[in-house]
């Protein structure tokens, strides 16, 4: 969890391939959704180019339905969701009809300046959606995706009314998730202000050494 352009993507990145885990992104989805103009992408988009969040039940049923197909043997990564109280009550649902439970809850926290920085510099890969900065983390070749060679380009809500609009949703609706998370025992809150590799390794140190290959990750609860 965190504010947008905490760096949840950034790290997500890293730790599922240091994890094996499979990325449950929801921002994601939709860009995907978004891109191929299918019934799901044209509604989304109604609602991200604004900076506001898409409705719950739609947000719920896609989450639904990739937890559903049980195709992660290490884990998942839940990336942006839940985002509403209505959102995490319906995780902790789908968790245990699986008979699964999260291991932690992983906060990215970052001040206001700062975010407003790294998302007027973000650029985001047109096809495989790897993530860069035109400054704190920059292709190799300008405006080119070092992983796939595709174009990067710039969000659409990165713009900066979209931004101020993405943080005040934030703050109302999924800020309170912390406590919710916290009473849960599985809150973890992480310095995001730091360097990238500092972050992370902040992270692998609490979340300890990788167990790809054995066991799926066991419940907590
Ligand atoms: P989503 O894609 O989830 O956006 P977000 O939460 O707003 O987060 P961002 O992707 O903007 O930021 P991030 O924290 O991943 O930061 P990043 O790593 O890129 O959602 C988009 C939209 O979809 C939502 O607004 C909503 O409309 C909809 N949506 C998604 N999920 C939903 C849900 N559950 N319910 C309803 N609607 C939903 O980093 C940002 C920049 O900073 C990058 O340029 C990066 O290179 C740089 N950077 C990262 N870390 C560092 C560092 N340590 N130092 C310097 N620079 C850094």
């Amino acid at each position: 969890m965190g504010k947008p352009g905490a760096g949840k993507g950034t790290q997500a990145t890293r730790l599922l391939d240091y994890y094996q885990l499979k990325h449950i992104s929801t921002g994601n989805v939709y860009r995907d959704e978004i891109s191929k103009r299918s019934l799901i992408g044209i509604e989304a988009e109604k609602y991200i180019k604004k900076g506001e969040l898409v409705p719950d039940d739609l947000t719920n049923d896609i989450v639904r339905e990739i937890l559903c197909r049980k195709d992660y043997p290490n884990g998942f990564m839940l990336d942006g969701y839940p985002r509403t109280e209505t959102q995490a009550i319906a995780l902790n649902q789908m968790l245990a009809s699986l008979g699964l439970a999260l291991t932690a809850c992983i906060n990215v926290d970052v001040s206001d300046d700062i975010l407003l920085n790294r998302m007027a510099g973000r650029r985001v890969c047109s096809t495989c959606n790897a993530t860069y900065h035109i400054h704190f983390h920059p292709s190799v070749i300008p405006g080119v995706c070092d992983v796939c060679g595709s174009a990067l380009i710039q969000r659409a809500d990165d713009l900066e009314e979209s931004v101020l609009n993405r943080l005040r949703i934030y703050n109302n609706k999924t800020r309170p998730l912390l406590n919710f998370y916290q009473k849960q025992g599985l809150l973890q809150v992480v310095d995001g202000t730091r360097a990238t590799d500092e972050v992370f390794a902040d992270i692998t140190k609490r979340l300890g050494e990788p167990n790809h290959g054995n066991d799926q990750i066991e419940p907590r609860n």
